[in-house]
């Protein structure tokens, strides 16, 4: 089952004003949703490349400017070498397949993570598609591989003592601004909506600086089976909030 033909305007029970500039989206639920059909895990995570290309393109349609998913935590590595394997030679695969249609769709993709511990192959396709993409001015897709958000905090903390000791930044010079500069989301708005899918109340160490005042939407439904009236229901859900970021 595929929605791309279906609700390709925005919902009319949707304001275009008040849509999130930035999505961050839990990919959760492909090993169960293959397990509900008895099939091995890995043909629930190829399911679940359709309902992202999906994702993404529904945001371009939408208007919404930067989509960031979790493909892979720094935690997932503890999971049976097989789907390891699989899952890099997926991400590799579906980059290779999909860079000429992003390049049409003026699509900016990015991988954050600690990206050099990946296979080199991967890392190639992924540099290529980053430089290639560079300067297309459509929707920011970023995706998390080998991400983890204490990691990405360490990294930065790094980054900056070494600038410290070489004399170019004082250390009252750092606050936040200056800190999220070294995160590897730079110069991308903070998610204003974070969707988890198949149930779980947790950030799994998904962006935990820039999540701060992202509204939290979870689902029961499994990623494969996200599909556009999903999403839609997400931005519903959004859209009835009241931010109020601590003040009355
Ligand atoms: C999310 O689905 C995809 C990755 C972590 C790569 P899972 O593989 O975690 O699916 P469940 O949680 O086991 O159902
Ligand atoms: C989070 O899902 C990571 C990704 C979706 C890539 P997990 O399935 O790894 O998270 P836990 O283990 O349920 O916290
Ligand atoms: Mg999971």
């Amino acid at each position: 089952m595929n929605s791309l033909t279906a609700l390709q305007q925005l919902p009319a029970n949707l304001d275009k004003h008040r849509l999130p500039n930035h999505v961050a989206v839990i990919m959760d639920g492909n090993g169960r949703w293959a397990k509900n059909r008895t099939l091995p895990r890995i043909m629930g995570h190829q399911r679940g490349v359709d309902t992202l290309k999906d994702l993404l393109r529904c945001c371009q349609d939408w208007g919404i400017p930067a989509l960031t998913v979790y493909a892979f935590s720094t935690e997932n590595w503890g999971r049976p070498e097989e789907e390891v394997k699989f899952l890099m030679t997926l991400f590799e695969r579906v980059l290779r397949r999909e860079l000429d249609e992003m390049m049409t769709e003026n699509v900016r993709i990015r991988f954050i993570g600690n990206l050099n511990s990946l296979p080199q192959s991967l890392q190639d396709e992924i540099s290529y598609s980053m430089d290639k993409t560079a300067t297309n001015s459509g929707i920011n897709f970023s995706v998390a591989t080998n991400y983890g958000g204490r990691q990405e905090i360490i990294n930065a903390c790094q980054k900056i003592a070494d600038q410290v000791k070489q004399g170019l930044i004082n250390v009252n010079e750092i606050n936040e601004k200056l800190f999220e500069s070294y995160l590897y989301t730079s110069g991308i708005p903070n998610p204003d909506l974070l969707i988890r899918t198949s149930g779980e109340m947790r950030l799994s160490n998904f962006l935990l600086w820039q999540m701060a005042y992202a509204e939290i939407y979870v689902t029961q439904t499994l990623w494969p089976d996200f599909d556009r009236t999903e999403f839609q229901k997400a931005l519903l859900d959004y859209q009835q909030r009241n931010r109020r970021f601590g003040k009355l």
